[in-house]
Order: structure tokens, then sequence, then C-alpha cells
């Protein structure tokens, strides 16, 4: 992504970044360095985090079985119009996992998750958290494109949920972030709105759940940044205070 086009998203989101005193260009976070995006004091989470325990496996389930699954999967009607399934990219070991709601028609033709325009500024989301693509688990609720990107039905979700679960399962990250209302209500199950949702720390199969704006909404709705901002934080916070 150009540098200004990455600065806008920044901006958008209401990150500032840090010059260097005698330097013109602009710091970027690399791995080994403390992110330069200031970052505000929190709020308390409103509900407390439960205690922590790795998800239990009851199958004897593998990466390349859930892969191959997948890629066959008929259960529902979005098989016939899909180019392909996506799956998710990422670290199969990281900490954190990333869940949106489905593919759209870029990632239909790449077969990768958040590659269209809300996915640049998803990533600039990362970069801003000091995260890359490669450290987290990218993927969606939805492994096919709903046509013409409509709302996914509930038997879809349904039907597709349990490829998730596996995903989760295998992965046994330490924090899930849920990008958007349709990712975050289907997890938690729940169709509270998205607005009571985030600011709080939830947890799916055991494990601690953060509700985050949509980066399609974000681009839509740009006075939204300051909270969209909060929401990463508490992301980080809560990622912090977990036992490492
Ligand atoms: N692309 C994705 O992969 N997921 C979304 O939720 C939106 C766009």
């Amino acid at each position: 992504m150009n540098e200004t086009l990455r600065l806008h998203y920044l901006e958008a989101m209401g990150i500032e970044s840090w010059y260097s005193k005698n330097a013109s260009k602009i710091e970027t976070p690399t791995e080994n360095r403390t992110p330069c995006h200031q970052v505000a004091p929190m709020q308390p989470p409103l509900a407390k985090p439960e205690p922590l325990a790795q998800p239990i496996l009851t199958i004897n389930d593998n990466w390349s079985q859930l892969e191959q699954d997948v890629r066959s999967c008929q259960k529902c009607e979005l098989y016939p119009t899909r180019k392909q399934t996506v799956f998710g990219t990422g670290n199969i070991t990281a900490d954190w996992l990333f869940i949106g709601e489905a593919p759209n028609e870029t990632e239909d033709l790449q077969g990768i998750p958040f590659v269209d325009n809300a996915g640049l500024l998803f990533t600039e989301m990362m970069r801003a958290m000091n995260l890359t693509r490669d450290e987290i688990f990218m993927t969606n609720i939805l492994k096919c494109r709903p046509p013409n990107s409509r709302d996914p039905h509930v038997n879809e979700l349904n039907q597709c949920h349990d490829y998730l679960k596996r995903q989760h399962a295998l992965i046994k990250p330490k924090i899930i972030v849920a990008v958007g209302r349709v990712a975050a209500q289907k997890l938690l199950k729940t169709h509270e709105p998205l607005s009571k949702l985030r600011g709080v720390v939830h947890t799916f199969d055991q494990t601690p759940l953060i509700v985050v704006y949509h980066p399609a909404y974000l681009l839509r709705s740009l006075s939204q940044k300051r909270a969209a901002w909060q929401d990463l934080q508490l992301a980080l916070k809560t990622y912090q205070q977990l036992p490492h």
C-alpha cells in the first residue's frame, strides 16, 4: 500500500504516528520495536474474563483434513456460486485469531481473506497493533462468498460454524478478535447490536474475545474512528494481561 494511503487510513482511525525529532520520515513499527502509535489510557473492561482453559479437541482432527473438508464442502447453497473456498491465512499457531464475516468478490477470486479495500484497512489496523498478517491467523465465519456479497443466511452460518470451531481448537489462540457485527453475533450467539458488544471482554470456547468495528464500516463511518482505536486498545490490553 502506498504511504499516503496508509497514513490516510491511520489518520481516519484517529491513530497518531510519532515522528523522531531529527527525522523527516515517519517511524514505522518493526517486529522488535515498541509500537510507535500513541495509546490512550484504557477504560476498564465492563465484564471480567472467565478463567482461561485450553479448548479440548474431542475428535482426532488435523489441519490438512480440515482444509480438505472445507475445500470440498457442499453443505449449504453457497458452493455452486463460489470460485473457491477461503479457508484463512496466517500463522496456524498464532496467539491472535481474527474472524471476519465472509469473503467478497476479491477474496473469492484470490482465496485469501481481507484483501479488498476493507482488507487494506484491516492490515493497517494490524500494523497499528504492531502485528503483521503473518503473525496472526485470519479467517471468516463463512468460508464461501455469498452471491453479490449479500448478508449471510442463518443456515449458511450454521453449516459453516463447525469449521471455525475446528480451526479454533487446532490453533488454540490466546485471544480472538471478532471483526464486525455478523462475526460477533454468531460467535457470541446473540442478536445484540455491535454497539452493545464492543468494549467488553467476552469468551468463545473459553478464549477471550473482543469485538471490533468492521473495517468496511469504518470506511463508511469515519466518525467512529476513535471508538475503533479504543476497541483495538482493549484487545491489546486484554492480550497483555494474559498469562504468557
Ligand atoms: N473480506 C473478508 O475476508 N472478510 C470480511 O469480513 C470482509 C471482507
